[in-house]
């Protein structure tokens, strides 16, 4: 994948902005919402019963935090985001058994979330670089499946 010096600033712009932790939560939580299906991974998480519950349950927020992080590192390792991702492809595939579409679910919440959060910072230019970046992750994410 090549990176042009624009994606790259207009990336690390947007992931400087990034709050893991209630950026991650709302992004997952959307995901529960509005995918319902997706709930199905997450039945060792406690009460996903309702939107509510959903946005209140502390197993949500804390992994919300992980995956935004785990992205975080892709972010900062733009040259080398398969080898970045290698080991959670595995993750999901063998062990998690996720179907990988979910990650495209996942990370149009993300995209919805950064927009609402950064408004009019969120050019065209900017949720171009975006999107690239999402899908050269969840390309990276898909790639042990077999
Ligand atoms: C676990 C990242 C998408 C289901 C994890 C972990 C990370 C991660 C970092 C923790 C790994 C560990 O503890 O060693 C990501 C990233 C994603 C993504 C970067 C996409 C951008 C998804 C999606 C689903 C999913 C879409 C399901 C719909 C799970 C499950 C676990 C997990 C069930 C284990 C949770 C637990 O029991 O603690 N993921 N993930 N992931 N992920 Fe993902």
């Amino acid at each position: 994948v090549h990176w042009t010096a624009e994606e790259k600033a207009a990336i690390s712009s947007v992931w400087k902005q990034v709050n893991v932790e209630s950026d991650g939560q709302e992004a997952l939580a959307r995901l529960l919402i509005v995918y319902p299906w997706t709930q199905r991974y997450f039945s060792s998480f406690g009460d996903l019963s309702s939107p509510a519950a959903i946005c209140a349950n502390a197993k949500v927020r804390a992994h919300g935090k992980k995956v935004l992080s785990a992205l975080g590192a892709g972010a900062n390792h733009l040259d080398d985001i398969k080898g970045n991702f290698a080991d959670l492809s595995k993750l999901h595939a063998d062990t998690l058994h996720v179907d990988p579409n979910n990650f495209l679910l996942l990370a149009n919440c993300l995209v919805i979330v950064l927009a609402r959060k950064l408004g009019a910072a969120f050019n065209p230019q900017v949720h171009a670089a975006w999107e690239k970046f999402l899908a050269v992750s969840t390309a990276a994410l898909s790639r042990n499946y077999h």
